[in-house]
């Protein structure tokens, strides 16, 4: 059971840790340039890592998701991965990924001990998919996600980032998709962030038109897991696939936030739209700062506030998800 408690009683079992926030994409809605400024080189390096594990570990954290950029673009990935698998406690490491070496990686990822791949396919479309992430590989991430449904994969998640006139009629093709495979498609509601405010007020779909489109269709909602995301997850007999709905604008999405995420140069952050984070690597330096490094966790979930600002169009200090992997 997590010990980390915020002032309002909420705990967090799940951390979600960027190792890089350098990306080789250029998704329309994240980073529609490119990355055009990044600190790869000064990533947390690995036994870093394996300090910030332990101590979260010993905080009764039990799941970490590995985000970026793109946390694949690592050379030492798979150590990462494996130094997260043997931290006591963790029973879950997750990632997150773009999908673009997935075809050619999933085993060793999986020799490494990754439990679950999120990876985004905004489109089923070739040529859409490669308008929205600059890149046409549409086939080659199919190829990884059929190759990790070969190689037994425990869990795939597939992540759609729901935008006006770019993907929005495709909701058939891809239910269509997921009738005879076990995957859980998440349709996520397009987030403002400081980057990307005009892109937002031409794309944005409200979740609540999906979610009532899915009830139409028969899809039904089910509970979800304690150190599940925030997805709403919903299910229908019809289909061996499920629905995962990102609602972030829905009221009441932060009540139940179960999650922390430390960024790339070992910042705390509380949420995904917070200010500048609370720095850590200071504390990483030696195996003797464990108890220190504990305790500046503990204090600073004190500060986590109620809830985003995205409703009033406050972004914090985030200017794209690619700096803190969504
Ligand atoms: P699971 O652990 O599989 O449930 O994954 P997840 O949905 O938490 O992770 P993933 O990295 O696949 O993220 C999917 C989408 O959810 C991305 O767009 C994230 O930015 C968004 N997301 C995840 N956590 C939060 C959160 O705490 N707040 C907000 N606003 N969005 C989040
Ligand atoms: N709004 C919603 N989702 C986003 N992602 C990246 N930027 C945004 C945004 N502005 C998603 C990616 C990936 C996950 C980590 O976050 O598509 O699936
Ligand atoms: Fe796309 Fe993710 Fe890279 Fe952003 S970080 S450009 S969403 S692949």
């Amino acid at each position: 059971m997590s010990s980390l408690k915020d002032t309002l009683g909420r705990t967090f079992p799940y951390l979600r840790l960027s190792v890089t926030d350098l990306c080789n994409f250029r998704c329309n809605y994240c980073l529609p340039d490119g990355c055009l400024e990044h600190n790869h080189k000064a990533a947390l390096k690995l036994v870093e890592i394996k300090r910030l594990i332990h101590a979260f570990s010993q905080l009764g954290v039990e799941k970490i998701r590995i985000t970026g950029g793109e946390p694949t673009l690592r050379h030492d990935f798979t150590d990462i991965v494996q130094t997260i698998k043997a931290a006591p406690g963790i029973h879950t490491v997750a990632m997150t990924t773009n999908g673009y070496k997935m075809d050619q990686c999933i085993s060793a990822w999986l020799k490494a001990g990754i439990d679950a791949v999120n990876v985004s396919v905004d489109s089923l479309n070739p040529g859409a998919f490669s308008l929205i992430t600059g890149h046409n590989r549409l086939q080659e991430i199919l190829a990884g996600i059929k190759a990790g449904f070969e190689l037994g994969l425990p869990v795939i998640k597939v992540n759609t980032v729901l935008m006006k006139g770019l993907n929005d009629g495709e909701l058939s093709r891809f239910l269509a998709w997921i009738k005879d495979q076990p995957i859980t498609l998440r349709l996520i509601e397009l987030m403002e962030t400081g980057d990307n405010h005009d892109f937002f007020n031409r794309h944005h779909v409200s979740g609540s038109t999906i979610r009532s489109q899915l009830i139409d269709l028969g899809w039904v909602r089910i509970a979800r897991s304690r150190d599940a995301g925030p997805a709403q997850e919903y299910r229908h007999s019809d289909y061996q696939g499920r629905i995962g709905l990102i609602t972030p604008y829905a009221r009441d999405f932060c009540d139940d936030c179960n999650r922390l995420r430390v960024t790339s140069l070992g910042k705390l952050q509380l949420c995904l739209f917070g200010d500048q984070g609370i720095d850590l690597r200071d504390l990483l330096q030696h195996d003797h700062q464990q108890d220190a490094l504990i305790e500046r966790i503990t204090s600073s979930l004190r500060l986590k506030k109620d809830s985003h600002f995205l409703d009033q169009g406050i972004t914090g200090n985030t200017a794209n998800l690619a700096q803190l992997g969504g």
